[in-house]
């Protein structure tokens, strides 16, 4: 949520800022601006895209080899002008991008209007950089001992990055609960939200920690001292990360590219953890926690959106296939009820990012009463990657689409291994089905491209339904969470009222909804309870509601019941999620596009959700 990016070094920075915010427009896309010294400190940013920003700032004077540059997800303030990051102290001398929420805001606000202040915007930011200034002309410190001491008086979550005009060598940058990475170039120095617009310069990165200020300088000086003044020794790392990945590869969307690569990243995820030839799944992760989970009271599972509907197909995985108890938790719900959580219970965190706030934030909640953190992430070296004990990445690639997809599947394949792997070593399926489930896993990617090419008949039915301002996804067992999340995709980018619910819980309120112009798109793939299903939908058609059934390849009673039918191949009952879910997401992202939405940049929304 908001991208920061800045530079220091020799070159001009103005294009590479640009660049470093196209890659980072993701996080946000409410307002983009930057700033560059060269001599003066000169500020441009505007309401709107990147783009924006560019017309805004031409025939301006962009010379400068240092600056910084933010794209918004407005929190405090209207998405305007005056809102859009950078913000500049009072005085003019220091400028400030910020990522977070300044939580003691309004009482800061008040001592610095009664000691002079006067502010232009609504925003947390523009108190922050005021409170640096402050600092700073009271002691007469140097812009770094400024930051470090407005942070003490900070409550809140943020990454910076500060500027000082009388201090042109130098970028300041720190975080708490927002991520940061400093990438160190040739006779350069980088800073970005995350290593995306990094990969083109270095691969040599440092992630701060969590209250950690970093000094750059022009001369290839790097310090980073916590806020109470104790140096830190920096961890390099390399980036695994390649440019291609982060492009759209001749595609109209990052979101279609996603949805396309799934068989690639299926078995991406499965490399080296997975061998059919052989019979065998192992989880790498699981090794050093394999007792612990296998004896765990049970499995907390905390998570957000996409990645929550992740933890409730695992639900059904690990207490069908492992017998472990588990719960299923918004993590922003966990974090707020005072949970009961004990030390033999293991908390798992889905998230592709790895740093959104809420999951963050039950992590640190569950680790404080001594249970064991498994993260799964997509992101290598996220927050959540680094506060867990154990975990396992899913290695889908960088998901750029805000809507998430190979995310979604990558994190179910995950979680579909590691319950084959515990009830296999738990003894609770037996040999001869773990070897069928093992084969069947192996078969995913290639059943998933089979889906993949009957995107035009689904482009059809989009057609159809796009004009809908309601609709509904049904499902039972496995394919319940799936009913969820396919509601999800399609509220998310295409703006109608979408809803996800087990298909006979319909008849308990949301029956009455239906009528001739309300599509109801039934998974319907399930072997056990099939009758049910069946009967859901003759529900569905006796109130003339339109049906979409997703049904299994060679099914003929449902095929003859619903309006449209998408057959998907057919697969062990416990993997069917990872089948059924591919129609819906391209469903969502033909009716979105046939409404004219931004199916990448959906309003309102933004990927990797730092803030609470
Ligand atoms: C929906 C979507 C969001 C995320 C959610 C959690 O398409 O992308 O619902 O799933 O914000 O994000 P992560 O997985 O990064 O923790």
């Amino acid at each position: 949520m908001c991208g920061i990016v800045a530079y220091i070094g020799k070159k001009q920075a103005y294009p590479i800022l640009i660049n470093g915010l196209k890659r980072l427009e993701y996080r946000g896309y409410d307002s983009a601006g930057i700033a560059i010294q060269n001599g003066t400190l000169n500020v441009y940013k505007c309401k709107g895209k990147v783009n924006d920003l560019i017309k805004h700032a031409q025939s301006k004077n962009l010379e400068g080899t240092i600056g910084m540059g933010h794209t918004r997800w407005a929190t405090h303030g209207k998405p305007d002008d005056i809102n859009a990051h950078p913000h500049q102290s009072g005085n003019g001398r220091l400028v400030i991008i910020h990522n977070g929420i300044i939580e003691n805001y309004a009482v800061l606000k008040e001592t610095l209007i009664k000691a002079g202040h006067t502010f232009t915007s609504q925003t947390d930011t523009e108190v922050l950089i005021h409170l640096i200034e402050e600092l700073q002309s009271q002691g007469n410190l140097p812009v770094e001992e400024a930051v470090r001491a407005a942070l003490a008086k900070v409550v809140g979550a943020y990454a910076i990055v500060v500027m000082d005009r009388e201090d042109p060598n130098k970028l300041v940058a720190a975080r708490k609960a927002s991520p940061l990475v400093l990438g160190i170039g040739q006779d350069e120095f980088h800073i970005a939200s995350d290593a995306t617009p990094l990969v083109e310069h270095t691969n040599n990165v440092v992630y701060l920690n969590d209250g950690e200020i970093a000094v750059v300088t022009r001369d290839g000086e790097m310090q980073i001292k916590t806020i109470d003044n104790k140096v830190q020794t920096p961890f390099i790392q390399e980036l695994d990360l390649k440019i291609e990945e982060m492009e759209k590869g001749g595609y109209e969307h990052f979101m279609l590219k996603e949805i396309y690569e799934q068989p690639k990243t299926i078995a991406e995820c499965m490399r080296g953890r997975l061998n059919a030839g052989e019979g065998w799944i192992r989880v790498g992760g699981l090794a050093t926690c394999m007792e612990r989970i296998s004896n765990a009271d049970r499995l907390i599972i905390a998570a957000c959106g996409t990645s929550w509907h992740a933890g409730l197909v695992a639900e059904y995985l690990f207490e069908e296939l492992a017998r472990i108890p588990v719960e299923v938790e918004y993590a922003s719900e966990l974090r707020y009820r005072n949970p009961i959580i004990g030390k033999k219970d293991v908390v798992i965190a889905i998230s592709q990012s790895g740093e959104t706030a809420d999951t963050l934030s039950a992590l640190e909640l569950a680790k404080d009463k001594g249970a064991l953190l498994y993260g799964i992430v997509n992101s290598v070296g996220s927050s959540i990657a680094r506060i867990t004990d154990a975990g396992s990445y899913i290695h889908v690639g960088p998901e750029i689409g805000v809507a998430s997809t190979k995310a979604f599947t990558g994190q179910v394949t995950l979680l579909s291994m590691m319950a084959i792997h515990l009830g296999y070593r738990k003894g609770t399926i037996p040999k001869t089905y773990y070897q069928t489930l093992v084969e069947e896993m192996e078969n995913i990617p290639n059943k998933v491209a089979k889906i993949l090419e009957s995107s035009k008949k689904i482009e059809y039915i989009a057609s159809e339904i796009k004009d809908a301002n309601n609709a509904l996804f049904l499902g039972r067992g496995y394919n319940f969470p799936i009913a969820l999340e396919g509601a999800l995709k399609l509220k998310e980018i295409s703006y109608i009222h979408a809803e996800g619910y087990p298909a006979a819980e319909m008849k308990h309120g949301p029956i009455a909804l239906i009528d001739e112009n309300m599509p109801v798109i039934v998974i319907a793939t399930n072997k056990s309870a099939y009758e049910k299903i069946v009967s859901n939908i003759q529900e569905v058609k006796a109130r003339k509601g339109v049906v979409i059934a997703i049904v299994t390849e060679g099914e003929s009673v449902i095929s003859k019941i619903a309006d449209y039918t998408i057959e998907i191949p057919d697969t062990e009952e416990p993997l069917t999620p990872l089948l059924s879910v591919i129609p819906l997401q391209i469903l969502s992202y033909h009716v979105a596009l046939m409404r004219g939405c931004n199916v990448d940049q959906p309003r309102n929304l933004a990927k990797s959700v730092t803030v609470e």
